[in-house]
């Protein structure tokens, strides 16, 4: 598979979670917390490594100012949402997912956050990496 196939479809099996965990919010209990904890282990944080090792690097290495602009703008989101999904475990392994009032209260919003973050940025890439790496990296 190469390596624009392999982001679309990744950035397809996150939409489609993400859509999933977004409806789980509002019935927050340990046992969805760990799934999702899970999901961010497993899926968010090795697609982010698969675009840092096999995907940013050509375009930092071909692309025109603005193309590295972007990619540091994506790398920079990237880090953000790592520190996200770090505070949220933090937060579950504290308290628990189950706790009830403001620790319950900051794991949702944390949540939402997460989720938005993650669906916003990978759009972007969509829109905006689809095309460069085409140019450029395609088949490499
Ligand atoms: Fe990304
Ligand atoms: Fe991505």
């Amino acid at each position: 598979m190469d390596k624009l196939t392999r982001e679309a479809q990744e950035h397809g099996e996150i939409f489609e979670s993400l859509i999933f965990f977004e409806k789980l919010i509002p019935v927050l209990s340990d046992k969805n917390i760990e799934k999702f904890k899970s999901f961010l282990d497993e899926h968010a944080e090795d697609h982010f490594e698969f675009e840092e090792k096999e995907i940013f690097p050509i375009i930092l290495d071909k692309g025109t100012n603005e193309e590295k602009n972007l990619i540091e703008e994506l790398q920079s989101q990237h880090k953000e949402i790592l520190d996200m999904i770090n505070q949220l475990d933090k937060l579950v392994s504290t308290h628990g997912a189950s706790s009830s009032g403001n620790n319950k209260e900051k794991i949702m919003k944390l949540n939402t956050k997460i989720i938005e973050s993650l669906l916003a940025h990978a759009r972007k890439e969509d829109t905006e990496i689809f095309p460069i790496f085409k140019k450029y990296g395609n088949n490499i």
